[in-house]
Order: structure tokens, then sequence, then C-alpha cells
């Protein structure tokens, strides 16, 4: 595993944003697999500067996202759809119509699921995946206690994340109780994988992901098993690492 710890968020952000676009210029039309929460806004706004400067070209990129809520329409603010729209895909000239997110709105769950594999399929398979990391050591919505052969299906998250997540709405009332999120087997099939890690708060968990048993109770640790693993972070998330944990 390779890691940057990086002096702060911004920083963190641009060493996250040079990976993304390095495997752009090399593959044009490779496949991101991309991921929403707080953590990765300050890389994409990143990648949105360098396309306005010239520097990067979308316009053959695919790209699939790790989850959605269940039961929030694609124009819903809250949904990740909205989020990667506003975020990535409105500033850029990538085409949407290569661009996917689970539909947390198809009556049957299970089918959505099945056909989110089979796009993942059809795309050859996620060059690059983007992470982000949950308190309780959640990737996408894989939450503690899945198992890790699983591809995309549907969870009942956890009162954890659920509080986690309120921040985005008006109250913890709002938080939709189910999603639908790519397995820890269809993001373990990467080619390659980086996660961002910010702040004193994910200290802990990054220390119980990577240097911790492997094991479904922490679903990140299994990234321990995967070759190639690129892990960025702020020195508040990584700082136990800099004093050799
Ligand atoms: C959500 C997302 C995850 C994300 C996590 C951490 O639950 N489903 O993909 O990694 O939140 O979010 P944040 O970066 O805001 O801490």
């Amino acid at each position: 595993m390779r890691i940057y710890c990086t002096k702060d968020y911004d920083h963190a952000s641009r060493v996250a944003a040079n990976i993304v676009s390095a495997q752009i210029i090399m593959k044009p039309d490779c496949v991101l697999g991309l991921a929403t929460g707080a953590t990765p806004i300050g890389m994409y706004e990143q990648l949105v500067r360098w396309y306005e400067k010239g520097d990067l070209d979308f316009s053959a990129v695919r790209s699939v996202n790790l989850d959605e809520y269940r039961g929030l329409p694609q124009e819903d603010v809250h949904s990740y759809r909205y989020f990667m729209d506003t975020h990535l895909f409105d500033r850029v000239n990538i085409d949407k119509r290569n661009t996917y997110v689970p539909d947390g709105m198809e009556e049957d769950a299970e089918a959505a699921c099945r056909k989110y594999n089979d796009v993942i399929r059809m795309l050859g398979g996620i060059d690059l995946q983007v992470l982000g990391l949950g308190h309780n050591g959640h990737i996408g919505f894989n939450e503690p206690g899945g198992a890790f052969e699983k591809e995309t299906h549907c969870v009942t998250l956890s009162e954890s994340t659920i509080r986690a997540n309120a921040r985005f709405f008006d109250s913890e009332a709002d938080v939709p109780r189910q999603a639908c999120t790519m397995g820890i087997k269809n993001i373990m099939q990467a080619k390659k994988i980086v996660v961002i890690v910010c702040g004193e708060s994910k200290r802990e968990i990054v220390r119980r992901s990577f240097c911790g048993e492997i094991t479904p109770e922490v679903p990140a640790s299994v990234l321990q098993l995967h070759n190639d693993v690129t892990l960025v972070g702020d020195e508040a998330a990584l700082q136990d690492w800099e004093k050799g944990i």
C-alpha cells in the first residue's frame, strides 16, 4: 500500500485529484469508480479547475458510483446522483450517458442491483476506485458484518451511519434507512483503489482498517488484501501512522 500523508485537507484533495487525473491521461476512456460524502468534494473541485484550465478531458471517461439511497429520486438534492451532477458531472465535459449511479427508485431492488452488476461488467470493470471511509469502517454503504463476497446489494443503514449522514439532511428522521451499494467484491475487483481520509475523527478507524485484523466487522480492512491501494490522508487522520503505529 502506498501512503501519502499530506499537510491538510486541501493538500490531500490535490494529491487524490492528481491520481485521478493521471488515470484519465493514461487511459482517456477509463472507468472511474466514484464516491460521495464530504471527503472527496475537494478532489472534485480540483478536477473541475484542471478541466477549466484545459488540462483534463473527460469526454471519453465512464464512471460508476458506489452507492445511492433507496427512495430518493435523482433530482432530490440529497441523492447521490444530484451530488455527482453538481460537484462534477455538470461542470466537466463528461458524457452523462456514460455515468452510472445505482437506481434507488427501482421498485424491484434486487433487479436494480443485478442490473448494476451487469453495467460494471459491460464497462469491463473499474480502473480506479475512489473511496472515502465511514467512521465505522464502511466503504460505499457496506456496513460492519456484511459478507466480503457480495456484489451490488441493498442494505439497511446502521444507526451510526444514519447519525453521521444526518448532517446532510434537515433532520436525522429524513435520512433514508436503506441504500443500494456496490459490494466489497465489486470494489476489490477494481484494478486500483485510492482511499481518502481526513480529520482527527477518522484517525481511529484508519488504524483499525489498515493495521488491524481483516474482518467483516471493519469492512475497509479487506483493502489490506488488494494489491494496488493508495491511502491519501491528512496529518490528523494519519498521525498514528507517522508515529509508526
Ligand atoms: C457515506 C458514503 C460513503 C462515504 C462515507 C464517509 O456514508 N456512502 O461512501 O465514504 O459517507 O463520508 P465522509 O467523507 O463525509 O466522512
